[in-house]
């Protein structure tokens, strides 16, 4: 399984069109959608008041997809079919997170016939069987969205995070779904229904061009370039125009569930990722 494609609901659309084609090196297909991989698009932007995350959509294969339905129809989670066509794909059906977040499940999303080439990401990104990256949604009750995605869609845990960040406390659950080391990570209730969502480049010297793309652009840096412990992501953040952050990394690590072992870390970067106050010492 893996993160398969993200739809936004946008007040701003040319704000958004400019972040992902001239920062983060996306590719503009037409119709608010945008390609990094062989796939034929990965996000869509669609024109609306929530400012918000829309829809999460998974990809599975055909059997992963059966046996799937068949725990959730166990479960009497409710899910029902959607028009497959209208996004190319072969099967799609549509359900609830624990939080309320819409998330599809679906089976073969449309490839592009051309290689994939970012004239801003010329090295394009790590996307492909790993999915398009990750994200970190909302979970007010964050066991049962733990519950949810591990027992019903087949997640497999990670690690934690488990730490206090300028004396807030923060609690953390990474899963995975392929070798990536998390395509999902779940915190506790957020304003946005996500805290961000993760691009990782090919190459290491991609994160710092797109870091001087995002200062030049006027886009607010959120997180100075920083490693974290768990996924070893080299990275920053910084503000979409919806106010949610984006994470743009290089170098994540990658899991094999053979000798996994999950563990708790006690803090969330390795170094870096401060906020910029505190570089311009105006924070306690
Ligand atoms: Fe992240």
């Amino acid at each position: 399984m893996q993160l398969g494609y993200l739809a936004f609901e946008v007040e701003n659309l040319s704000q958004w069109h400019n972040l992902l084609t001239q920062v983060i090196g996306l590719v503009d297909v037409g119709d608010g959608r945008y390609r990094m991989d062989q796939y034929a698009w990965r996000i869509q932007i669609i024109e609306g008041d929530a400012d918000d995350l829309h829809t999460v959509a998974w990809e599975l294969t055909a059997a992963e997809l059966e046996e799937t339905l068949q725990r959730l129809r166990t479960a009497q989670w409710p899910v029902i079919e959607r028009d497959a066509s209208a996004i190319g794909a072969t099967q799609r059906w549509a359900l609830k997170d624990p939080a309320g977040t819409d998330t599809e499940l679906v089976v073969g999303l449309p490839k592009a016939n051309t290689p994939f080439h970012s004239p801003v990401v010329p090295n394009g990104f790590v996307a492909d069987d790993l999915g398009m990256g990750h994200l970190v949604l909302t979970a007010p009750d964050k066991q049962a969205s733990a519950d949810f995605y591990q027992n019903l869609l087949g997640f497999a845990l990670s690690d934690h995070i488990v730490t206090q960040i300028f004396g807030h406390p923060v609690d953390l659950s990474f899963f995975h779904a392929n070798a990536r080391h998390h395509s999902l990570a779940l915190g506790g209730p957020l304003r946005k229904r996500l805290h961000h969502l993760m691009f990782e480049a090919r190459r290491f010297d991609d994160v710092g061009l797109a870091y001087d793309r995002a200062i030049r652009a006027g886009v607010p840096i959120m997180q100075t370039l920083g490693r974290h412990p768990n996924d070893k992501m080299f990275s920053f953040y910084a503000k979409t125009p919806s106010k949610f952050q984006f994470e743009f990394g290089w170098g994540g690590r990658r899991i094999d569930d053979a000798d996994w072992e999950p563990t708790t870390y006690d803090h969330i970067s390795e170094w870096g990722h401060h906020p910029p106050q505190v570089v311009l010492g105006s924070r306690k």
